[in-house]
């Protein structure tokens, strides 16, 4: 059976650590894409020797030229600008939401049957652009941060109660912003929830160190995170590939889901070879559905921005 092909679109810092995740998890056949010349090149020729140390024998290929991308399962998109100290997320809408329907329009052409995951800021509206100018099936179009956010609380919680990471699991769901709904209700320690755990006043101070969790990042090195991204968009891309039918935090396509009316935005949903499979529907109580609407809204607001700047999305 031929290998599956995955292309990570931007060698920066997100996509490059990407593309060694996935090598070294031996994904499949990996292309390296991006516009400055010798970049891809260069660090995908780097990770090719690692290979001998890593003992993953790997194609992976670093290019500017789109047409080695051709025929990919999978395209994760990380082309965009990243945000600096004082910026938000959405700061970058302008430029990332060009970038996207650029690009997004080279999948279309070279592989038009593959699976999209977005990695792009700000997220939930950057995976709508490549929705729409993909028109690829909903559940083959999603964006990654529900995997990253999931994981930052997970971490946070493992470190406070001093347990494995391997035993706490949570669910997180909302647009990539200050205001994504982590959910305690739904939080475990291997099957404890983590409220007979935990006080309260804890409980929302790691929430709350979660919300920030991308800000707390940029603040102390004066960029973007990038090696919890990565591993978050390689989880995703493995679920697929190999048809795991994992439950993972992501932005998806919801319609009548939460009541979402047909936008992207983070709930739980099951990843397999048909992309997102399912989208799992969770009883929310009161507090719980407000803080995911306004957290929609907010994604509604950058929705409505990107197409008053491409009209002719
Ligand atoms: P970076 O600046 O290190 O890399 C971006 C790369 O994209 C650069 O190498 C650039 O040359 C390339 N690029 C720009 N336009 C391109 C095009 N048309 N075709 C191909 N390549 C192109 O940025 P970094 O840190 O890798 O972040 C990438 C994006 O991911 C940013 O928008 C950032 O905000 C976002 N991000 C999202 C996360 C999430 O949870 N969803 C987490 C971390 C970052
Ligand atoms: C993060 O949460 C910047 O969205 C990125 O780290």
């Amino acid at each position: 059976m031929a290998k599956d092909k995955i292309t990570v679109v931007g060698a920066g810092n997100v996509g490059a650590t990407t593309a060694f995740i996935a090598a070294t998890r031996r994904l499949g056949r990996i292309v390296l894409v991006d516009i400055v010349k010798g970049l891809a090149e260069g660090k995908a020729l780097d990770m090719a020797e690692a290979s001998p140390i890593e003992l993953s024998q790997q194609e992976i290929l670093g290019t500017t030229d789109w047409a080695a991308t051709a025929g990919s399962d999978v395209v994760i998109i990380t082309s965009g600008i990243p945000r600096k100290p004082g910026m938000s997320r959405d700061d970058l809408l302008a430029t990332n939401a060009k970038i996207v329907r650029d690009v997004s329009r080279q999948v279309v052409e070279h592989s038009p049957n593959a699976t999209v995951i977005v990695v792009c800021n700000p997220l939930d509206a950057m995976v709508h652009v490549a929705a729409k100018v993909t028109g690829f099936a909903k559940q083959r179009v999603m964006g990654m941060a529900g995997a990253l956010d999931s994981a930052r609380f997970c971490y946070f919680l493992a470190a406070e109660l001093g347990v494995s990471v391997a035993n706490v699991q949570c669910v997180l769901m909302g647009g990539h912003g200050d205001d994504m709904v982590p959910l305690p209700r739904f939080t475990t320690v291997s099957g404890v929830p983590i409220r007979q755990l935990l006080p309260q006043d804890k409980i929302d101070q790691l929430i709350e160190r979660t919300r920030k969790g991308g800000i707390e990042i940029v603040n102390l090195m004066g960029f973007s995170a990038f090696y919890a991204p990565a591993a978050g968009a390689v989880q995703m891309a493995e679920a697929i590939l190999r048809d795991r039918k994992s439950l993972i935090c992501c932005c998806a396509y919801c319609d009548r889901q939460y009541e979402a009316g047909g936008y992207f935005v983070g709930v739980p949903a099951i990843l397999g070879r048909g992309g997102v499979e399912r989208i799992v529907e969770l009883d929310l109580d009161e507090s719980e559905k407000m803080q995911f609407r306004t957290s929609l809204g907010h994604v509604k607001e950058l929705v409505a921005k990107v197409h008053a700047l491409l009209p002719d999305l």
